[in-house]
């Protein structure tokens, strides 16, 4: 039987749920995969999240030298949270040769580079399934279900919170601002919502898994990041009329033409897989060269789905014999003949307010035209003073389309209300 000497930093929601599914299943997995992993240690500053969990008295650490000095713990569970201190921890923890897993996506997001460095140097894990999609096994399938391949693109909807808020908007017609409330009220979102809502957290796991994917080390800074604060329930009621569902989307595609990756609201297909993934449920599509299309769905967050994550590390970790390192040269910054394309490809919906006279529609298409921009539909509805055009776009690009608005708002005649991308 292989032993496993487990030490959990933080017992919040991730930490409970790790502590939990440990606890309880610690026999199913001495019977099923011959190892026993049994929690050594625990540090948690919070008397009440010990008491919730009954932690014993003697697994309590008082501070993070006491983890990394036991003989008996050779694998530490990061789950405090925040980056500057967890970054020190699992650097201590790494410098001692235990492994960490962790579900950091900030961390790995900013310094994977530094601490698989320190792993190789000391012949320590580094693990981080957690970090991204919560239960979903996205990097397992990345890494070892579909490593045959050469992933092409990768779209996702990789934020629960945010999926939650456009879900409620949709189904509903609720504002921003009331879903907004209802998914603090019910937990999905923080007090200060802007990690999910302004797509920090999305571009953080869209810098890991393009990375992983593209076997190259993708930035989050190189992520286009967008968040959904702007959106309107009008668009979205609109968008509907039209056949389609708006999401926050994560994009990831390689080409010969380089890297693009993004995060920002897009409407979908109604019929596309990912346009029925509703509340805080989360899943990736992704394209391989010889598999084609595949799409993983589940829950992005919560205790013991990310536990579950958590957990699936430390046996993996368990079965191996040597750590595993990135595909890539893993450094601060990207190899210098990877290019990353930022006017990409897209179609487009727009909302205009027009004046409703002789002419208008036929400037307004020229300046379309001007700009190389083909319509695909065009809806025009009377209002009191005027009339509200929206247009969908066939596939163009994002600066003729940056260019066709400031035009557009220039003119005397129409004004941009919304502009949104379109998965085409
Ligand atoms: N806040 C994230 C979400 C979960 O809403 O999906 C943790 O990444």
């Amino acid at each position: 039987m292989k032993k496993v000497g487990v030490a959990i930093l933080g017992l919040g929601v991730v930490g409970g749920g790790t502590y939990r599914i440990l606890t309880e299943h610690r026999e199913f997995y001495q019977a099923t995969q011959a190892i026993d992993i049994n929690i050594e240690s625990v540090l948690e500053p919070n008397g009440k999240k010990l008491k919730e969990l009954g932690v014993p008295k003697e697994l309590i650490a008082h501070n993070i030298a006491e983890v990394v000095c036991d003989p008996d713990v050779n694998l530490v569970v990061e789950c405090i949270g925040g980056v500057e201190a967890a970054r020190e921890y699992v650097l201590d923890v790494l410098y001692s040769g235990k492994t960490v897993v962790t579900s950091n996506k900030e961390l790995i997001a900013k310094y994977y580079h530094e601490l698989e460095r320190t792993a190789k140097r000391h012949n320590a894990g580094l693990y981080f399934e957690a970090s991204c999609v919560g239960g979903v096994p996205i990097l397992r399938t990345l890494l070892d279900g579909v490593q045959s391949n050469r992933i092409t693109s990768m779209m996702g909807i990789i934020n629960g919170t945010t999926n939650y808020i456009l879900t409620k908007m949709t189904e509903e017609g609720a504002s921003y601002g009331e879903a907004l409330r209802e998914a603090q009220r019910l937990g999905y979102a923080e007090a200060d919502p802007d990690a999910d809502v302004e797509g920090f957290d999305a571009a953080y796991k869209l810098s890991v898994l393009s990375s992983l994917a593209f076997h190259t080390k993708v930035p989050y800074t190189k992520v286009l990041r967008e968040g959904i604060t702007d959106v309107a329930a009008e668009d979205i009621e609109r968008g509907k009329a039209l056949g389609y569902r708006l999401k926050m989307l994560a994009i990831a595609k390689q080409s010969e033409t380089g890297v693009e990756v993004r995060v920002h609201p897009a409407f979908i297909k109604k019929e596309h897989p990912l346009a029925s993934v509703s509340g805080s449920n989360n899943a990736v599509f992704l394209t391989g060269d010889s598999v084609g299309d595949l799409m993983l769905y589940g829950k992005g967050a919560g205790d013991l789905p990310t536990g579950s994550a958590i957990v699936s590390d430390i046996l993996y970790a368990a079965s191996r014999s040597e750590p595993r390192y990135s595909t890539f040269k893993n450094n601060a910054n990207p190899d210098k003949d990877i290019k990353f394309v930022t006017d990409f490809a897209s179609a487009y919906y727009m909302r205009l307010s027009v004046t409703d006279k002789t002419g208008v529609l036929s400037k307004i298409a020229a300046i379309f035209g001007k700009n190389n921009i083909s319509i695909l539909e065009l809806l025009q509805t009377p209002e009191n003073d005027g009339a509200t055009v929206v247009i969908v776009t066939h596939e163009t690009h994002e600066a003729a389309v940056k260019n066709a608005v400031t035009k557009l708002n220039a003119s005397e005649i129409a004004k941009v209300e919304a502009v949104l991308r379109v998965v085409s």
